[in-house]
């Protein structure tokens, strides 16, 4: 890293009514500056895609392995035609159902973009947000930007300016304070270079909803296991340790009625010995840890089981929380995995290390 940046800090409450910070913005995305700024996902960290040294910047902000590429984010689909080779007709069909918005969409790539941008890979990775200040500073900026989620390299992605601020205040030029984001997980990956395309990772736009506009499509089988030497998953991110608190986190599986005394005997224990403790739960089940809660657990409701958006949304603000407090040992319920949940239960298992006890 170099010299400590000053990071300029800027709020936008009305896209339309701001005046000079998404220009400003854009001027240091042109210059090969970095930007932190929302999509309706999570924060993204940004910079010229086209611009390999912007995007070599990028990875020493975030202390982000050199083989783990962006995604090339763009505000028009007409952009998209310099970025690739060819645009299949399935990812035509799924561009126009779900653009602007959280899909992204690998193609073969077109020469100008950098390799460096693409982790060496001959393949891009593009999406649209459907953030107004996300597009607005693409369109400021006059080129594609390169963005992953703005947190420190294995960390949980932000989903409020705070975070952002939290580990990047220094190391860029400036972050844009757009609010809390929509929907708080990153986008579904589509791999459009094979057939049938594949999903390379689980998010809001589901399996089902995919499949309804384009027929058969695949799960990538390596996301939803412990990536290992025969077992790499296509998207070399997700083969790295990600999202993961500070403290040691394990999730029980299994009938509720069992998972519930296991988390209790476990986290009574570690409380006995004196550990910082904490529980994930949901407002269905967060009175039952209530003697957990009077031996002093920091118990956090994620959301509501039944409305599996509310828990994608928290879920990273609660791993943040833990961090915080500094808890030691954290202890969490796995979800259903039909929709949403198959993204929620990927992240989470992540951030857990695979650290799943069946009971
Ligand atoms: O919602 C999102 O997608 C957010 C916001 C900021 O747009 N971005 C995001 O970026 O999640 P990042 O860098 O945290 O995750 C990108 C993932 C990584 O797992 C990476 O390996 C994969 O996409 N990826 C990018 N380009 C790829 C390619 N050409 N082939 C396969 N995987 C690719
Ligand atoms: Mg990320």
């Amino acid at each position: 890293m170099d010299a400590k940046l000053n990071t300029i800090i800027e709020k936008i409450e009305d896209v339309k009514k701001q005046s000079g910070i998404i220009e400003k913005a854009g001027e240091i995305i042109k210059a090969g500056g970095l930007v932190g700024f929302p999509t309706e996902t999570v924060y993204g960290l940004g910079a010229d895609a086209l611009n390999e040294e912007a995007a070599a910047k990028i990875y020493a902000a975030k202390g982000r392995p050199s083989d783990n590429p962006l995604i090339a984010h763009i505000s028009d689909v007409g952009m998209l035609a310099d970025l690739v080779k060819d645009v299949p007709p399935k990812a035509k069909v799924l561009m126009e159902r779900f653009w602007p918005g959280p899909m992204t969409l690998i193609f073969n790539k077109s020469d100008i973009v950098p390799k460096g941008t693409t982790g060496g890979l001959n393949t891009v990775a593009v999406r649209m947000p459907d953030n107004d200040i996300a597009r607005a500073l693409i369109e400021a900026s006059g080129t594609p930007i390169a963005a992953p989620s703005g947190n420190l390299s294995g960390k949980p992605s932000p989903t409020i300016a705070e975070h952002m601020i939290d580990d990047m205040d220094g190391r860029i030029d400036m972050i844009i304070d757009g609010g809390m984001v929509g929907m708080g997980l990153e986008s579904t990956i589509v791999d459009m270079t094979c057939e049938p395309p594949m999903i390379l990772r689980p998010g809001f736009i589901t399996k089902e909803m995919l499949s309804e506009v384009i027929g058969e499509i695949e799960y990538d089988p390596a996301i939803f296991k412990k990536p290992d030497e025969n077992l790499r998953p296509k998207a070399p991110g997700m083969k790295y340790r990600h999202y993961a608190p500070s403290g040691d986190f394990s999730m029980y599986d299994g009938e509720e009625s069992k998972v519930v005394s296991a988390i209790v005997e476990k986290a009574t224990q570690k409380l006995k010995e004196g550990k910082k403790v904490g529980v994930i739960t949901t407002c269905q089940h967060c009175d039952l840890y209530k003697s957990l809660e009077q031996m002093g657990a920091e118990i956090i409701t994620i959301g509501d089981e039944n409305r599996l958006e509310t828990i994608a949304n928290n879920l990273y603000k609660v791993l943040r929380d833990f961090d915080k407090k500094g808890t030691e040992f954290i202890y969490g319920e796995t979800f259903r995995e039909d929709d949403l949940g198959k993204a929620i239960m990927n992240r989470l298992t992540k951030a857990a290390g695979y650290n799943i006890i069946s009971v």
